[in-house]
């Protein structure tokens, strides 16, 4: 993939032109307005195709002919019955190869395989309730710093919390140490705030450019990284958890290891796909909670009678509270974080009664897919009912997709859940959050789905308008 964009354009346009004639129905000619809609408020327009013309359909954008797959039967086509039709790398996210290199999210086939099967045993269970502790202290402390009767930002609040977590439980590195983990921080939204302007500005390359400032926050955390890499490596120590250490001693089925290279590409795109989407998750639960309080009652009923106040455990979190799990998937129904399946087609394939051309951007789409009122009736409405462990299993194969699936689902979904969970439960142990009045949401997407300019809450005790007990 190259990151020159007139390259990338005249290699799209190729590609289309030898794939003419055979793209699935879908208005083929160039608009401003849909190309902004598309990047603005896509799901209007992605719902009013799919009814036009059912679930795969072609739509211009930009220069490019991109094809969606929207609906149970598409999500399963893409990410688990047919994946080898399709690359990660070559799709419409390409451009995030500069900041992630070579990681889990933008390498296909053996490859990806490969360094996902020495990866995998970094995120099971015991390592991620390793990580609860991490979790734990920084959410304490971030609580700590809540100002009562105040209005605070919670998507802000929440960001910090996540990248302090990954912090720790990913780079093994301490948020506050100035020159490591805080510049860590710091550049790394500094690198991730590229991707979250206009794709216009994204082109420029010229000193000061956006472009510029990504290069420059890279080279720092590079530096960082690859001196933790050579620190583990020169006095490796078994006692530690952090999924950096994990990964300097991992090793292939024929024994091989990561390169240095490899881990920094590895840890860098777990810090991408880890930390905006638990930060958005927690903020939905928070805006949608505060529109129910028979909801947010539910849940500390539950929270008090197994928790008793105290702290959860992993177990508690994945077995004994039923309710927050059903909470968390609604949350996740309505708004996916990683709202879109990128991919390119790499052979020709038939879906749907079409035949799509090698070379065709397709993309699978959870938000949209989650709204179908066939699949999901009323799927407007915040109804956590919906996942009761029966209707759950009942839904279509496909239906459910907010962490992908086949043999790219999530691979930090445990981690991600719990991260969830564990901050949602200490929130509702000791606060409550109040939406402002007059204030509405605006959700924007780029590059995961976030709340426009934040969202503003006032923070309460737990308890005090609800009438609910504060925890002993
Ligand atoms: C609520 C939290 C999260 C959500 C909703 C989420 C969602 C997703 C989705 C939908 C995909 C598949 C994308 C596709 O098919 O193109 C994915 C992949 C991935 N996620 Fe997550 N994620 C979450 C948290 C995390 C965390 C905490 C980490 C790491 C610590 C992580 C690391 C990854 C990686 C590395 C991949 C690529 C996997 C592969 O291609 O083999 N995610 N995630």
């Amino acid at each position: 993939m190259s990151a020159n964009p007139v390259r990338r354009v005249v290699g799209d346009v190729a590609a289309e032109w030898r794939g003419r004639g055979n793209f699935p129905p879908g208005p083929g000619d160039f608009s401003w307005r849909r190309t902004h809609q598309i990047a603005h408020d896509p799901l209007p327009l992605l719902l009013g195709a799919y009814e036009e013309h059912g679930p795969i359909f072609s739509m211009r954008l930009l220069h490019i002919r991109s094809i969606f797959m929207l609906g149970p039967e598409a999500n399963n086509f893409v990410t688990v019955a047919h994946p080898e039709n399709f690359h990660w790398r070559e799709s419409s996210f390409g451009d995030l190869i500069p900041l992630l290199g070579d990681g889990l999210l933008t390498v296909d086939d053996e490859f990806h395989d490969r360094a996902r099967a020495i990866m995998l045993p970094a995120f099971h269970r015991e390592q991620v309730s390793a990580a609860i502790a991490a979790m734990e202290v920084e959410t304490e402390a971030a609580i700590a710093d809540l100002p009562v009767g105040e209005v605070v930002d919670v998507y802000d609040w929440m960001r910090n919390l996540a990248m302090r977590i990954a912090m720790r439980a990913l780079l093994g590195l301490d948020p506050d140490e100035a020159g490591k983990g805080a510049a860590a921080a710091e550049h790394f939204e500094r690198a991730l705030h590229y991707y979250g302007i206009d794709y216009g500005l994204r082109l420029l390359r010229g000193p000061g450019s956006p472009w510029r400032r990504l290069l420059a926050s890279r080279r720092v955390l590079d530096e960082i990284v690859f001196a933790e890499v050579a620190r583990r490596r020169a006095s490796p120590d078994p006692g530690r958890r952090d999924i950096l250490s994990l990964l300097v001693g991992a090793r292939g089925e024929g024994g091989e290891a990561f390169t240095d290279r490899e881990i920094r590409d590895q840890l860098m795109t777990l810090m991408f796909a880890g930390h905006d989407t638990s930060t958005s998750t927690v903020t939905f639960m928070l805006h949608e909670l505060a529109r129910h309080p028979e909801v947010v009652a539910r849940l500390c009923e539950e929270q008090d009678r197994v928790l008793a106040g105290a702290t959860p455990t992993i177990d508690q979190l994945e077995r004994e509270m039923p309710y927050l799990e059903m909470v968390l998937d609604e949350v996740l129904r309505l708004y996916p974080p990683a709202w879109i399946g990128p991919r390119r087609a790499v052979r020709d394939f038939e879906f749907g009664g079409y035949t799509v051309p090698r070379g065709a951007y397709v993309n699978y789409c959870s938000w949209a897919s989650h709204r179908l009122p066939e699949v999901f009736p009323d799927p407007e409405a915040f109804i956590p009912e919906r996942f009761t462990r029966e209707r759950k299993a009942a839904l279509p194969r496909g239906a459910y997709v907010p962490f992908g699936g086949g043999q790219r689902v999530c691979i930090g979904k445990r981690f991600g859940q719990t991260e969830v969970k564990l901050v949602a439960t200490m929130l509702l142990q000791r606060q409550r959050f109040d939406a402002l009045p007059g204030r509405t949401m605006t959700v924007r997407q780029m590059p995961t789905l976030s709340p426009v300019g934040g969202l503003k809450m006032r923070v309460g005790k737990r308890g005090i308008r609800a009438g609910l007990p504060l925890p002993v």
